[in-house]
Protein backbone atom coordinates (compact mmCIF):
# COMPACT_ATOMS: atom_id res chain seq x y z
CA UNK A 1 0.00 0.00 0.00
CA UNK A 2 1.62 3.76 -0.93
CA UNK A 3 2.28 5.06 1.94
CA UNK A 4 0.74 8.56 3.03
CA UNK A 5 3.12 10.76 2.62
CA UNK A 6 5.36 9.16 0.35
CA UNK A 7 7.93 11.41 -1.21
CA UNK A 8 7.20 14.07 1.21
CA UNK A 9 9.23 16.76 2.98
CA UNK A 10 7.95 18.46 5.04
CA UNK A 11 9.66 20.83 8.42
CA UNK A 12 9.09 20.16 11.88
CA UNK A 13 9.51 22.43 14.47
CA UNK A 14 9.50 22.00 17.95
CA UNK A 15 10.51 18.30 16.70
CA UNK A 16 12.57 17.01 19.45
CA UNK A 17 10.16 16.18 21.97
CA UNK A 18 6.23 15.35 22.64
CA UNK A 19 3.95 16.54 19.92
CA UNK A 20 6.46 17.39 17.53
CA UNK A 21 8.78 14.48 18.08
CA UNK A 22 5.28 12.19 17.59
CA UNK A 23 4.60 14.06 14.55
CA UNK A 24 8.56 13.79 12.92
CA UNK A 25 8.13 10.17 13.93
CA UNK A 26 4.85 9.61 12.00
CA UNK A 27 5.74 11.83 9.12
CA UNK A 28 8.67 9.14 8.72
CA UNK A 29 6.64 6.41 8.95
CA UNK A 30 4.28 7.35 6.34
CA UNK A 31 7.44 7.73 3.88
CA UNK A 32 8.24 11.55 4.53
CA UNK A 33 11.44 12.55 4.66
CA UNK A 34 11.65 15.40 7.90
CA UNK A 35 13.97 18.22 8.96
CA UNK A 36 13.62 18.73 12.50
CA UNK A 37 13.35 22.21 13.30
CA UNK A 38 14.04 22.81 17.18
CA UNK A 39 17.03 24.31 19.76
CA UNK A 40 17.76 20.99 21.91
CA UNK A 41 20.80 20.20 19.67
CA UNK A 42 21.84 17.22 20.98
CA UNK A 43 18.80 15.80 21.24
CA UNK A 44 17.89 16.56 18.13
CA UNK A 45 21.33 15.32 16.91
CA UNK A 46 20.02 12.12 18.31
CA UNK A 47 16.91 11.51 17.45
CA UNK A 48 17.88 12.48 13.34
CA UNK A 49 20.57 9.47 13.82
CA UNK A 50 18.35 7.01 14.83
CA UNK A 51 15.78 7.79 12.16
CA UNK A 52 18.23 7.45 9.47
CA UNK A 53 18.05 9.58 6.02
CA UNK A 54 14.50 10.07 5.94
CA UNK A 55 15.28 13.05 9.04
CA UNK A 56 17.85 15.45 9.34
CA UNK A 57 18.23 18.28 12.84
CA UNK A 58 19.00 21.92 12.42
CA UNK A 59 18.74 24.31 14.90
CA UNK A 60 16.02 26.57 14.46
CA UNK A 61 14.90 29.23 17.26
CA UNK A 62 11.57 29.99 16.02
CA UNK A 63 11.88 33.46 17.29
CA UNK A 64 14.33 34.67 15.03
CA UNK A 65 12.58 35.37 11.44
CA UNK A 66 16.63 34.29 10.00
CA UNK A 67 16.27 30.58 11.65
CA UNK A 68 13.00 30.41 10.05
CA UNK A 69 13.74 31.39 6.91
CA UNK A 70 16.88 28.88 6.87
CA UNK A 71 14.92 26.10 8.18
CA UNK A 72 13.10 25.83 4.48
CA UNK A 73 15.91 26.17 2.84
CA UNK A 74 17.60 23.67 4.45
CA UNK A 75 14.97 21.49 3.32
CA UNK A 76 15.48 22.07 0.04
CA UNK A 77 19.12 21.62 0.60
CA UNK A 78 18.38 18.70 1.98
CA UNK A 79 15.79 16.62 0.13
CA UNK A 80 15.05 18.74 -2.99
CA UNK A 81 11.60 20.61 -1.83
CA UNK A 82 9.21 21.39 0.61
CA UNK A 83 5.28 20.14 0.88
CA UNK A 84 5.13 20.14 4.65
CA UNK A 85 5.65 22.78 7.12
CA UNK A 86 4.44 22.13 10.43
CA UNK A 87 4.51 25.14 12.78
CA UNK A 88 4.22 23.08 16.56
CA UNK A 89 6.90 24.71 18.55
CA UNK A 90 5.60 26.36 22.10
CA UNK A 91 6.29 26.55 25.82
CA UNK A 92 3.93 28.11 28.01
CA UNK A 93 5.52 31.64 27.64
CA UNK A 94 4.69 34.38 30.18
CA UNK A 95 2.41 32.78 33.03
CA UNK A 96 1.42 35.73 34.74
CA UNK A 97 -2.74 36.90 35.17
CA UNK A 98 -4.22 39.83 33.31
CA UNK A 99 -3.53 42.67 36.10
CA UNK A 100 0.06 41.91 36.14
CA UNK A 101 1.12 40.16 33.15
CA UNK A 102 3.71 43.20 31.37
CA UNK A 103 4.28 44.36 27.70
CA UNK A 104 7.46 42.46 27.73
CA UNK A 105 5.60 39.36 28.57
CA UNK A 106 3.40 39.22 26.53
CA UNK A 107 5.45 40.08 23.86
CA UNK A 108 7.61 37.45 24.22
CA UNK A 109 4.92 35.07 24.55
CA UNK A 110 3.51 36.36 21.31
CA UNK A 111 6.81 36.33 19.40
CA UNK A 112 7.28 32.50 20.52
CA UNK A 113 3.31 31.12 20.01
CA UNK A 114 1.61 33.29 16.93
CA UNK A 115 4.91 35.63 15.00
CA UNK A 116 6.25 32.12 14.56
CA UNK A 117 3.31 30.89 13.46
CA UNK A 118 2.76 33.48 10.81
CA UNK A 119 6.50 33.62 9.64
CA UNK A 120 6.04 29.86 8.92
CA UNK A 121 3.66 30.64 6.78
CA UNK A 122 5.40 33.17 4.53
CA UNK A 123 8.60 31.24 4.02
CA UNK A 124 6.95 27.92 3.52
CA UNK A 125 4.12 29.73 1.15
CA UNK A 126 7.16 31.39 -0.85
CA UNK A 127 8.80 27.98 -1.14
CA UNK A 128 5.63 26.67 -2.39
CA UNK A 129 4.63 29.08 -4.91
CA UNK A 130 8.69 29.10 -5.76
CA UNK A 131 8.36 25.56 -6.96
CA UNK A 132 4.79 25.95 -8.47
CA UNK A 133 3.36 23.07 -6.23
CA UNK A 134 1.19 24.25 -3.38
CA UNK A 135 1.96 22.89 -0.35
CA UNK A 136 0.34 22.01 3.29
CA UNK A 137 1.12 24.48 6.26
CA UNK A 138 -0.18 22.59 9.92
CA UNK A 139 -0.24 24.74 12.99
CA UNK A 140 -0.41 23.75 16.53
CA UNK A 141 -3.17 25.51 18.41
CA UNK A 142 -4.89 25.15 21.25
CA UNK A 143 -8.01 24.44 23.56
CA UNK A 144 -6.75 27.79 24.73
CA UNK A 145 -6.79 28.92 21.15
CA UNK A 146 -10.44 27.96 21.18
CA UNK A 147 -11.94 28.96 24.68
CA UNK A 148 -10.70 31.09 27.64
CA UNK A 149 -9.73 29.75 31.32
CA UNK A 150 -7.54 27.05 29.69
CA UNK A 151 -4.46 29.05 30.69
CA UNK A 152 -2.65 32.23 31.11
CA UNK A 153 -3.77 34.94 29.30
CA UNK A 154 -0.90 35.46 27.08
CA UNK A 155 -0.96 31.90 26.09
CA UNK A 156 -4.47 32.12 25.58
CA UNK A 157 -4.45 34.79 23.20
CA UNK A 158 -1.10 33.98 21.40
CA UNK A 159 -3.13 30.85 20.59
CA UNK A 160 -6.52 32.50 19.65
CA UNK A 161 -3.87 34.73 17.39
CA UNK A 162 -3.21 30.94 15.37
CA UNK A 163 -6.38 30.63 14.65
CA UNK A 164 -6.25 34.07 13.22
CA UNK A 165 -3.38 33.61 10.61
CA UNK A 166 -4.77 30.20 9.88
CA UNK A 167 -8.29 31.75 8.45
CA UNK A 168 -6.34 34.47 6.76
CA UNK A 169 -3.77 32.19 4.86
CA UNK A 170 -6.43 30.48 3.69
CA UNK A 171 -8.17 33.20 2.08
CA UNK A 172 -4.16 34.94 0.45
CA UNK A 173 -2.93 31.18 -0.52
CA UNK A 174 -5.71 28.97 -1.48
CA UNK A 175 -5.58 30.04 -5.16
CA UNK A 176 -1.62 28.86 -5.15
CA UNK A 177 -2.52 25.69 -4.00
CA UNK A 178 -1.91 26.00 -0.54
CA UNK A 179 -3.70 24.74 2.60
CA UNK A 180 -3.46 26.06 6.33
CA UNK A 181 -4.86 24.12 8.76
CA UNK A 182 -4.58 24.00 12.81
CA UNK A 183 -4.84 21.06 15.69
CA UNK A 184 -6.03 22.48 18.43
CA UNK A 185 -4.66 19.71 21.60
CA UNK A 186 -6.87 19.71 24.72
CA UNK A 187 -4.57 18.35 27.59
CA UNK A 188 -2.08 16.37 26.18
CA UNK A 189 0.86 14.69 28.19
CA UNK A 190 4.08 15.75 27.02
CA UNK A 191 6.95 17.44 28.79
CA UNK A 192 4.92 21.08 28.29
CA UNK A 193 3.50 20.09 31.26
CA UNK A 194 6.31 19.23 33.79
CA UNK A 195 8.32 22.78 31.82
CA UNK A 196 5.13 24.60 32.75
CA UNK A 197 4.36 23.68 36.28
CA UNK A 198 8.13 24.00 37.57
CA UNK A 199 8.60 19.67 37.75
CA UNK A 200 12.06 18.72 37.35
CA UNK A 201 12.74 17.45 33.12
CA UNK A 202 13.73 14.04 34.92
CA UNK A 203 10.56 13.57 36.69
CA UNK A 204 8.30 14.90 33.26
CA UNK A 205 6.62 11.67 32.59
CA UNK A 206 6.28 10.62 36.28
CA UNK A 207 4.53 14.21 36.41
CA UNK A 208 2.66 13.33 33.51
CA UNK A 209 1.00 9.87 34.63
CA UNK A 210 0.06 11.44 38.10
CA UNK A 211 -1.74 14.29 36.51
CA UNK A 212 -3.44 11.88 33.41
CA UNK A 213 -4.70 9.34 36.10
CA UNK A 214 -6.63 13.05 38.14
CA UNK A 215 -7.25 14.36 35.14
CA UNK A 216 -8.87 11.94 32.55
CA UNK A 217 -12.34 11.91 34.46
CA UNK A 218 -12.69 15.68 33.41
CA UNK A 219 -12.96 15.21 30.04
CA UNK A 220 -15.69 13.83 27.89
CA UNK A 221 -13.64 11.00 26.75
CA UNK A 222 -12.54 9.69 30.39
CA UNK A 223 -8.80 10.39 29.54
CA UNK A 224 -6.13 13.09 28.66
CA UNK A 225 -4.54 13.17 25.57
CA UNK A 226 -1.19 11.85 23.93
CA UNK A 227 1.19 12.83 21.69
CA UNK A 228 0.44 10.12 19.01
CA UNK A 229 -3.59 11.51 19.17
CA UNK A 230 -2.06 14.71 17.60
CA UNK A 231 0.71 13.15 15.24
CA UNK A 232 -2.14 11.33 13.35
CA UNK A 233 -4.72 14.22 12.95
CA UNK A 234 -1.13 16.34 11.23
CA UNK A 235 -0.45 13.22 9.17
CA UNK A 236 -4.08 13.50 8.02
CA UNK A 237 -3.72 17.38 7.53
CA UNK A 238 -0.61 16.82 6.12
CA UNK A 239 -1.53 14.14 3.19
CA UNK A 240 -3.53 14.36 -0.13
CA UNK A 241 -6.27 12.73 2.47
CA UNK A 242 -7.24 16.73 3.12
CA UNK A 243 -6.82 18.01 -0.29
CA UNK A 244 -10.57 19.32 0.14
CA UNK A 245 -9.87 21.11 4.40
CA UNK A 246 -8.78 24.68 4.13
CA UNK A 247 -8.66 27.52 7.09
CA UNK A 248 -10.30 25.02 9.65
CA UNK A 249 -8.91 24.03 12.90
CA UNK A 250 -9.68 20.49 14.50
CA UNK A 251 -9.75 20.10 18.24
CA UNK A 252 -8.13 17.05 18.87
CA UNK A 253 -9.53 17.37 22.78
CA UNK A 254 -11.61 14.01 22.88
CA UNK A 255 -14.92 16.10 22.73
CA UNK A 256 -13.58 18.35 25.72
CA UNK A 257 -14.23 21.69 23.69
CA UNK A 258 -17.62 20.80 22.61
CA UNK A 259 -19.34 20.37 26.12
CA UNK A 260 -19.45 23.29 28.27
CA UNK A 261 -18.62 20.86 31.89
CA UNK A 262 -18.36 17.11 31.17
CA UNK A 263 -19.96 16.41 33.90
CA UNK A 264 -22.61 18.63 33.79
CA UNK A 265 -25.36 17.03 32.39
CA UNK A 266 -25.14 14.22 34.81
CA UNK A 267 -24.33 16.65 37.63
CA UNK A 268 -27.68 18.92 36.93
CA UNK A 269 -29.84 15.95 36.90
CA UNK A 270 -28.88 14.53 40.27
CA UNK A 271 -29.88 18.06 41.61
CA UNK A 272 -32.89 17.89 40.16
CA UNK A 273 -33.64 14.35 41.61
CA UNK A 274 -32.08 15.63 45.55
CA UNK A 275 -34.67 18.59 44.96
CA UNK A 276 -37.51 16.69 43.86
CA UNK A 277 -37.62 14.27 46.71
CA UNK A 278 -36.38 17.78 49.48
CA UNK A 279 -39.55 19.38 47.71
CA UNK A 280 -41.83 16.09 47.71
CA UNK A 281 -41.99 16.08 43.76
CA UNK A 282 -42.72 12.86 41.55
CA UNK A 283 -41.99 13.65 37.59
CA UNK A 284 -41.41 16.93 36.80
CA UNK A 285 -39.70 17.81 34.10
CA UNK A 286 -36.59 15.53 34.17
CA UNK A 287 -36.97 15.59 30.30
CA UNK A 288 -36.00 18.83 29.96
CA UNK A 289 -33.08 19.17 32.25
CA UNK A 290 -31.72 16.07 31.62
CA UNK A 291 -32.83 14.55 28.74
CA UNK A 292 -33.99 11.31 30.51
CA UNK A 293 -37.40 10.68 30.00
CA UNK A 294 -38.96 9.59 34.17
CA UNK A 295 -41.64 6.65 33.62
CA UNK A 296 -44.29 8.11 35.75
N1 LIG B 1 0.82 19.38 25.70
C1 LIG B 1 -0.34 20.03 25.70
O1 LIG B 1 -1.22 19.78 26.55
C2 LIG B 1 -0.63 21.05 24.64
C3 LIG B 1 -1.95 21.49 24.51
C4 LIG B 1 -2.23 22.43 23.53
C5 LIG B 1 -1.24 22.92 22.71
N2 LIG B 1 0.04 22.49 22.89
C6 LIG B 1 1.06 23.04 21.98
O2 LIG B 1 1.71 21.97 21.35
C7 LIG B 1 2.98 22.40 20.90
C8 LIG B 1 4.02 21.36 21.27
O3 LIG B 1 4.12 21.28 22.67
P1 LIG B 1 4.38 19.92 23.46
O4 LIG B 1 3.24 19.70 24.36
O5 LIG B 1 4.81 18.87 22.53
O6 LIG B 1 5.59 20.41 24.40
P2 LIG B 1 7.13 19.99 24.47
O7 LIG B 1 7.72 20.86 25.51
O8 LIG B 1 7.24 18.51 24.63
O9 LIG B 1 7.68 20.38 23.03
C9 LIG B 1 7.87 21.70 22.64
C10 LIG B 1 9.08 21.75 21.73
O10 LIG B 1 9.23 23.08 21.23
C11 LIG B 1 10.59 23.42 21.30
N3 LIG B 1 10.75 24.87 21.40
C12 LIG B 1 10.45 25.69 22.41
N4 LIG B 1 10.79 26.95 22.13
C13 LIG B 1 11.34 26.94 20.89
C14 LIG B 1 11.91 27.92 20.04
N5 LIG B 1 11.99 29.21 20.42
N6 LIG B 1 12.35 27.55 18.82
C15 LIG B 1 12.29 26.25 18.43
N7 LIG B 1 11.79 25.27 19.20
C16 LIG B 1 11.32 25.61 20.42
C17 LIG B 1 11.10 22.72 22.55
O11 LIG B 1 12.51 22.59 22.53
C18 LIG B 1 10.38 21.38 22.45
O12 LIG B 1 11.11 20.46 21.70
C19 LIG B 1 3.20 23.77 21.52
O13 LIG B 1 2.93 24.78 20.55
C20 LIG B 1 2.18 23.83 22.63
O14 LIG B 1 1.82 25.14 22.95
C21 LIG B 1 0.37 21.55 23.82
Amino acid sequence: MTKLLANKVAVVTGGTSGIGLAAVQHFVAEGASVIIADIQDKLGDQISQDLGEQAAYLHVNVTQESDVAAAVDFAVETYGKLDIFFNNAGAQGDPSPIMEIESEGAGRTFELLSTSVLLGHKYAARQFVKQGTGGSIISTASSAGLEGGWSSVGYTAAKHAVVGVVRQAAAELARQGIRSNAIAPGVVMTPIMAKSYGVPLDQAEEFAEFLAERLGGTMPSGRVGFAPDIAKVAVFLASDLSAHVNGVTIPVDGGATAVTLSSFGQDIGLYVEQYWSQAGLRGGSREATSGVKEKT
